[in-house]
């Protein structure tokens, strides 16, 4: 990447790592990184710079004699604006600009590494705004002209698949798929992680992790998850993994009540393949009939699977994409901003946009 100084697209389910790929390149760069976090909504003014009205109006006001001498001689209000307007390049230029991430990027003396993160979230508008950028590692102020960056930035992007990225965007860009880890490598990552896990239970937490991905499950838990919950267990003193505190501790990694459920049910066979299930744990809703009654503890497994399938129905997948094992929401944060959908680009296109470019001083 570094040689072809293309920007980097890194697509992925949730907690792969690749915000963390960005970072880790940064640091292992020696290059500051620059972060602009796309949300809907987002307007350029936060990804490009803003004027900085707060200083332009203070320096007017401080200016204020100035301008009145700069005024004397003028007849009619016409010549005075005239007057003021032929002063327009004192207050639009670079000493009352507020970079945002993307010119911040550009002016930087030093290279830098610029995080472009999410950017499935941002509207297709921002998205555009962001081809200048990518094409050309510059960023254009109309009322001061064309900024270059002095070296070019390395730009990496992160999107999670919401929604399909403009071809534009992704000609301009190389592509890497991050996907889960080999068991090997997931445990190389869960040992640097420090999660205070034994290396045995460790091992053996990546594989029942693993196990847990082949489920169908709304949201496969993914390393932040393994990560989380080897801290869980390692807290709570654990350091033998039996299906019972597997079995109190799995919503660190399921995030959704059906995800639960199916997780719990499959633990005792992901624990111990080869074990013959004792009943009272057997949440395995059977296939054979076999174990005779259906009831333990006085609940009908039948009853419970009828339930699961209403909540299933009810838990149809909204935007999520089954390609990637969707995202229910970030991770990091379930109370995901993603729900502020009505309001989609009403932001963007609404007509005080790009005001703040030409207001008046
Ligand atoms: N491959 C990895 N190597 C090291 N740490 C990782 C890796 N993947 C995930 N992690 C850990 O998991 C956490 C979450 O990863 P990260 O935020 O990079 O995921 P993400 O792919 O950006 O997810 P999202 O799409 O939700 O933003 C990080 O803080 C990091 O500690
Ligand atoms: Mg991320």
């Amino acid at each position: 990447m570094s040689r072809l100084t293309k920007p980097l697209l890194l697509e992925g389910p949730a907690g792969v790592g690749k915000t963390e790929l960005a970072k880790t390149l940064a640091a292992a760069t020696g290059r500051r990184l620059l972060r602009l976090q796309c949300y809907e909504g987002q307007d350029e003014t936060k990804a490009l710079y803003e004027w900085d009205y707060g200083k332009q109006l203070l320096y007017t006001q401080i200016l204020r004699d100035k301008a009145a001498e700069l005024l004397a001689d003028t007849a009619t209000l016409e010549d005075a604006v005239d007057r003021i307007a032929g002063a327009d390049s004192a207050f639009f230029n670079e000493r009352f600009l507020a970079p945002r991430p993307l010119l911040e990027a550009v002016r930087s003396e030093e290279p830098v590494v610029l995080l472009v993160d999410e950017v499935d979230r941002a509207d297709e508008a921002l998205e555009a705004v962001l081809l200048e950028m990518l094409a050309e590692y510059q960023v254009s102020v109309p009322e001061i002209g064309t900024f270059v960056a002095k070296a070019p930035p390395y730009v990496v992007l992160t999107s999670n698949n919401t929604r399909d990225l403009s071809a534009a965007l992704k000609r301009r860009c190389l592509h890497l798929f991050l996907k889960y880890p080999d068991a090997d490598r997931e445990l190389e990552i869960l040992r640097s992680k420090d999660t205070g896990l034994d290396d045995a239970a460790a091992q053996r937490l990546v594989q029942i992790v693993r196990g847990l991905r082949g489920l169908d499950l709304r949201k496969a838990p993914s390393i932040s998850e393994t990560i989380d919950w080897a801290r869980t267990l390692a807290v709570l003193g654990v350091s033998e993994l039996d299906a019972e505190v597997l079995d109190d501790t799995v919503s660190v990694v399921a995030k959704y009540e059906r995800d639960v459920q199916r997780s719990r049910d499959a633990l005792p066979r992901l624990v111990d393949p080869n074990a013959t299930v004792p009943a009272s744990l057997d949440h395995d809703h059977g296939h054979t009939h076999s174990h005779g009654s259906h009831t333990h503890g006085g609940h009908t497994h039948d009853h419970e699977d009828d339930g699961r399938r209403v909540r299933a129905a009810k838990d149809a997948p909204g935007r999520h994409d089954d390609s990637f094992g969707a995202r229910g929401g970030p991770a990091e944060a379930p109370a995901a901003p993603r729900e502020v959908r009505s309001g989609q680009g009403a932001r963007s296109f609404a007509p005080n946009r790009g005001s703040a470019r030409r207001r008046p001083v």
